[in-house]
């Protein structure tokens, strides 16, 4: 039975498989991710993995609905795996923000489902850190969200030199087209026209050009903006306090970003690799009306975040030998020599678990040579026997594989060196 296509297996290192996912490489980058969130403050949530069908119809925009995996469930409701996770958050803080102080600062790393053709950095599923800042208009806010992103990638040893961070703005291209559509500007067409922006590097030229005469735009207007490429007053207060964190080199305007997503509203950035060998690595902005329109008008926040994804993430990481082995050593191997301890050493197993070390020991009988030969494949620092002594004394003898030092401890002696935790010291 095959796995559908765009849908990964993740198993733990060494991989058996070129076509497999590291399991190991996943659970590195989310401690990350979680461990630099929490340090800017971000609180995490969670909501349901499948939703009502028109959460995503009404607001994340077209193209995302032409992706959706949707269906009718036995209860007749029409429903879909989630695409993306902003319009659950925007659902969800409408229903309770009155609870929690603002702004509201939250994070979640969500596994989500888009209906795309499978290519490089784009999958069927992909895991996505989303960031977002809920209840503040302030530059301020979209300043520390972008830090956020920054260090996101700096604490996986990428640099300044790796990627930068593209900073735009929507409003200015509202403006841009405003002032070509005049007053006979309808939001169809304007959308189309923010989507040709956005596909503008990926598109071919003759194409990009056709679409924007349609929509009665020349191209060589739009290039000329993208070159003039000055920051506006809203992008401004950003740029300084990044550069007051000594971020600047990081982030560089760059008009060609005006994202996909139907309900961003003011500034718009995306992560890319310097090299522009891969899709974007992270991309997001403000949507300072999706609440209210998700709330039906009940709510009124603004709101701005990002989603980072772990495709793209994972390629540049690997490309730029920047993962580490993953090597899952244990700290201690219990070998069982003699069946008439089991009994025993699972006591002083169990004990070594509740101290907090990782330990393993053979299931079932097992020849002594075998015992070892395993420590050695999991790379155990330490190999922990019973042995019986004078009488029904017991003792325990800890040797440590790499120093070789050995220790021999009486029953009590072990329990006491247990709770001091030095017995494998
Ligand atoms: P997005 O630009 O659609 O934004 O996705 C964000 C990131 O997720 C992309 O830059 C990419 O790294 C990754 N990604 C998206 N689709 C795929 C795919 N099919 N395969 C692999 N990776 C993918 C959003 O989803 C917004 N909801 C982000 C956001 C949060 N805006 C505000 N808050």
């Amino acid at each position: 039975m095959e796995r559908l296509p765009g849908f990964r297996d993740f198993y733990p290192e060494p991989l058996p498989h070129s076509d497999v996912w590291s399991a190991d490489a996943r659970q590195y980058i989310f401690e990350k991710w979680r461990a630099t969130a929490r340090r800017y403050g971000f609180r995490e949530y969670d909501g349901p993995p499948l939703e009502p069908l028109e959460l995503f119809t009404t607001k994340s925009g077209d193209e995302i609905v032409k992706q959706l995996f949707d269906f009718k469930d036995k209860g007749d409701r029409h429903v879909a795996l989630r695409p993306e996770m902003t319009p659950t958050l925007a659902r969800m803080v409408a229903a309770h923000e009155r609870n929690y102080r603002k702004p509201i600062k939250w994070f979640a790393i969500p596994q989500l489902f888009r209906y795309e053709k499978q290519q490089k950095g784009r999958l069927r599923e992909h895991f996505q850190l989303n960031a977002d800042i809920i209840g503040e208009d302030d530059p301020a806010a979209d300043a520390e969200l972008i830090a956020l992103l920054i260090d996101c990638l700096r604490v996986l040893g990428l640099t300044a030199a790796d990627f930068v961070v593209r900073l735009s703005s929507r409003n200015a291209w509202q403006q841009f087209y405003a002032a070509r559509a005049g007053a006979q500007s309808d939001p169809q067409k304007e959308y189309r026209f923010y989507q040709a922006i956005d596909k503008l590097e990926r598109t071919p030229r003759d194409e990009s050009t056709r679409t924007l005469s349609e929509l009665g735009i020349s191209i060589n207007d739009v290039d000329s903006f993208i070159t003039g490429g000055e920051p506006t007053a809203e992008l401004r207060p950003i740029l300084a306090n990044l550069a007051a964190r000594g971020m600047s080199d990081f982030v560089k305007v760059d008009y060609h970003v005006i994202r996909g997503l139907a309900y961003y509203t003011g500034v718009v950035f995306e992560a890319f690799d310097r090299k522009g060998e891969f899709r974007a690595i992270a991309g997001g902005g403000r949507y300072d009306n999706l609440i209210e329109l998700i709330s039906g008008g009940k709510v009124k926040l603004p709101a701005l975040g990002f989603g980072m994804g772990d495709v793209v993430l994972l390629e540049l990481l690997k490309s730029r030998k920047l993962l580490p082995a993953f090597d899952a050593g244990i700290d201690v191997f219990v070998m069982i020599e003699d069946e008439a301890l089991r009994t025993a050493s699972l006591e002083i197993i169990q004990q070594l678990r509740s101290a907090g070390y990782a330990v393993e020991y053979p299931l079932t009988a097992t020849k002594s040579d075998k015992q070892f030969k395993r420590a050695q494949e999991l790379k155990a620092e330490c190999v922990v026997r019973m042995e019986k002594r004078s009488g029904d004394e017991l003792a325990v003898k800890a040797r440590h594989l790499k120093t070789r030092n050995e220790r021999i401890y009486s029953r009590q002696a072990w329990s006491a060196a247990l709770e001091s935790r030095s017995p494998l010291a």
